[in-house]
């Protein structure tokens, strides 16, 4: 029997190459050795952005950039979480064993309500229940997230076993994070922050959709200093994250060539961005013209939506089947 990969993605807006580095490749992957379910997690995406205007879309834009990175709609279920009914019904029966305590204590709830004072809503302080209830529904043994998702990985495997312990049964497998280790890499922003993600301007990430232009400009105005000083010194981390971008969409020579020019202080900023942004334009185009044409076909976009929700929809049928038994209704 082949491994059960169960992992999701919120629709709120265009992937990004820290979404295609990080998640997407593992799922091209992990789509060759284990029996796979991802969805879009569009109620989740309700926590925080409950407008109807964008969810149509985004859960389009990012089935068809799925498609369009190598899912292969015949290998993997690719379904949308809000195409799955059963998944109200088994997050219902969740949320009776999760304690408000430990909800209030988990990091990313304590985040957006800090962010967002005047929205700390119950399906925000339920996230992790719905989270439980995806992962729990297929019986995944494995889910292939980031750092910032261990904990509600972690709050999964306290629900899974308080429900088994609670109705006496083995019920529930209790889930573990998985990535193809060193592989994992963590693309950083072009603000010099840390991490690509969506930010106000979205001028920190690169979106697989963004034109030639954006890229180029997005590129062009990344933050840097003011250029090394010593030789052999170290790089700050403004810099050794732009390196980072290089390393990632460059060849290894061109890598290695303004490594060595910042060694010995010749290095211009400018050039370096310069051959970035073409390299990264290189790698987005075709995915873009892809996704462009991928989206451009409703019926085909709607055919691997339905085959994807009968093939997720049949484990998660049985799964709520049985857990009503278990209950005793
Ligand atoms: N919480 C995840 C995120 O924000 C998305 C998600 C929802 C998910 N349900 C999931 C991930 C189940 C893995 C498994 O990125």
């Amino acid at each position: 029997m082949k491994k059960i990969v169960v992992s999701g993605i919120r629709p709120t807006g265009n992937l990004h190459l820290g979404n295609y580095f990080g998640a997407v490749r593992n799922f091209i992957r992990m789509q060759e050795e284990y029996n796979c379910y991802f969805f879009i997690a569009d109620y989740h995406s309700l926590t925080t952005h409950p407008h109807p205007e964008h969810l149509r879309q985004n859960v389009k834009q990012i089935l068809a950039t799925y498609i369009a990175c190598g899912l292969d709609p015949e290998k993997v279920a690719l379904y949308a979480q809000s195409d799955l009914p059963e998944t109200a019904e088994l997050y219902l029966f969740m949320n009776m064993n999760a304690y408000l305590g430990e909800l209030e204590r988990c990091t990313s709830f304590k985040d957006k309500a800090r962010q967002n004072p005047n929205n700390v809503n119950a399906g925000l302080l339920t996230y992790p229940t719905l989270m439980a209830t995806d992962i729990l529904i297929h019986h995944a043994d494995l889910v292939p997230v980031g750092k910032d998702q261990e904990q509600h990985l972690e709050m999964t495997r306290v629900f899974a076993q308080r429900f088994n312990s609670l109705y006496g049964q083995d019920y529930f497998k209790l889930p573990q994070a998985f990535s193809y280790g060193g592989d994992l890499v963590k693309i950083p922003g072009l603000d010099g922050s840390g991490k690509m993600g969506k930010s106000e301007s979205g001028n920190n990430a690169i979106f697989l959709t963004d034109t030639d232009d954006v890229i180029r400009k997005k590129i062009m105005r990344a933050t840097t200093d003011s250029g090394p000083v010593e030789m052999n010194q170290e790089k700050p981390e403004v810099i050794a994250n732009l390196f980072l971008l290089v390393k990632t969409l460059c060849a290894p020579e061109v890598y290695d060539a303004f490594d060595q020019a910042y060694k010995n202080c010749s290095i211009r900023y400018g050039d370096l961005k310069k051959q970035l942004a073409e390299d990264t334009v290189k790698f987005i185009a075709p995915l873009r013209n892809k996704i462009e044409a991928i989206l451009a076909d409703d019926a085909y976009l709607e055919k691997v939506r339905r085959q994807g929700m009968e093939k997720a929809h049949e484990s998660a049928a049985k799964t709520v089947r049985e857990v009503r038994g278990i209950i005793g209704f």
